[in-house]
């Protein structure tokens, strides 16, 4: 699958390791930032988001602090279902229930083992579809 990937400053080593890991059988787009200086995570989110709308990618990864701010940024594009997810079962959900297209995570609040476990579960899982396709056509960018 064709995945898009960023993070501000707070993620870079979580994303590298993301990378070479459990997404090594992923073709990925890396936008950035691989710096230790101080970078808005809103304007990564952009990046991201951008390409997932075009299509250009498939999916995406966000990585900041939290995953809080990237959600938030990501999920004011139109056609963006961003989720920030610290746990497996979240991340399931956010497939199954809301068809989520870009996975956030808190490079501050979760570790590199917990993350990979998270990805993992994110991309082997399907969107159930129905009553679920129903709602997430509810949700509308204001
Ligand atoms: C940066 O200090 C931090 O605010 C950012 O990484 C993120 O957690 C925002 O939601």
């Amino acid at each position: 699958m064709k995945v898009a990937i960023g993070c501000d400053h707070t993620g870079v080593a979580l994303k590298r390791a993301l990378i070479e890991c459990v997404l090594a059988d992923h073709t990925i787009i890396d936008l950035g930032t691989d710096l230790p200086e101080p970078v808005d995570y809103p304007d990564i989110a952009k990046r991201v988001s951008s390409v997932i709308a075009a299509g250009e990618a498939e999916r995406g990864i966000l990585i900041c602090g939290t995953g809080i701010g990237m959600a938030m940024a990501a999920g004011k594009m139109a056609g963006i279902r961003a989720a920030a997810c610290t746990e497996p079962y979240s991340a399931e959900l956010s497939r199954r229930h809301n068809d989520a297209n870009i996975l956030c995570l808190g490079a501050r609040v979760i570790g590199t083992g917990m993350a990979e476990k998270i990805v993992e579960k994110w991309f082997s899982t399907p969107f159930d579809g129905g009553r679920h396709a129903r709602r997430i056509g509810k949700i509308e960018v204001l």
